[in-house]
């Protein structure tokens, strides 16, 4: 069975569908984390991010494995390097590029083949699963995701105000919602939760009784 999450930045998509796949005993695939990889690896190795075919030869040719919590490149455990503000920023213009997300698309496919999978990115249950058993689209008001991202930057000692956080997050939302293709979207039968208010453990059981309302099973 699949289960795709897609949804925007900050809606805690990554928490909850970790904890959902661990709930299932199911895989759970970060294809944000690919992306991540992709520009990671073109700073790396000087790829320019203009050249859409060199990108996409790139991510032919690159090795991309979760090992539990880490992503590893060819090996190298890169979960902290592709979480950085430079890492984002030319994610966004890899994650623009049709080629690459042809390449992605297929990779994705190639993952999830005949196992139980919590996929979670932006074009999950739209372009890459959308014969999935459910897609949920996972939001919450931009105010209460500025506000979560706030808390959780402050609390590690940064310096920054709300107001920067959501006119950034404003501008991710936007590029996400107008890519040309893979567009940041809820697959019309996608089944949206939109999380104010609710706790982590809300949202997760939440999650939980949808994926047992369609013939899913939990193993804990
Ligand atoms: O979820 P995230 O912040 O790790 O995603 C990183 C970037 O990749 C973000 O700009 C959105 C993009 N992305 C995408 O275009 N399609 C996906 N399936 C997952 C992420």
């Amino acid at each position: 069975m699949i289960v795709t999450l897609d949804g925007p930045a900050g809606a805690g998509k990554s928490t909850a569908a970790k904890a959902l796949a661990r709930r299932l005993g199911w895989r759970y695939l970060d294809t944000g984390a690919m992306y991540r990889a992709i520009a990671w690896a073109a700073l790396d190795q000087r790829v320019s991010l203009e050249d859409e075919s060199a990108v996409a030869d790139l991510a032919r040719a690159l090795e991309i494995r979760f090992d539990a919590e880490r992503v590893l490149v060819d090996g190298h455990d890169v979960s902290h390097a592709i979480r950085t503000q430079e890492v984002t920023v030319a994610t966004r213009r890899v994650a623009d590029a049709p080629a690459v997300r042809d390449v992605m698309v297929e990779q994705q496919r190639r993952i999830a083949d005949g196992c139980d999978i919590v996929t979670e990115g932006r074009d999950q249950g739209t372009v890459v699963f959308p014969q999935a058993e459910l897609k949920v689209f996972l939001t919450a008001s931009a105010e209460e995701r500025a506000r979560r991202r706030f808390r959780e930057r402050t609390a590690c000692g940064e310096n920054v105000s709300l107001e920067t956080i959501l006119t950034s997050q404003q501008a991710r939302d936007d590029a996400d919602a107008a890519r040309p293709v893979g567009a940041m979207r809820a697959a019309d039968d996608a089944v949206v939760v939109e999380t104010d208010g609710m706790s982590h453990d809300d949202v997760v059981d939440a999650l939980v009784a949808l994926v047992v309302s369609r013939g899913g099973e939990t193993c804990q």
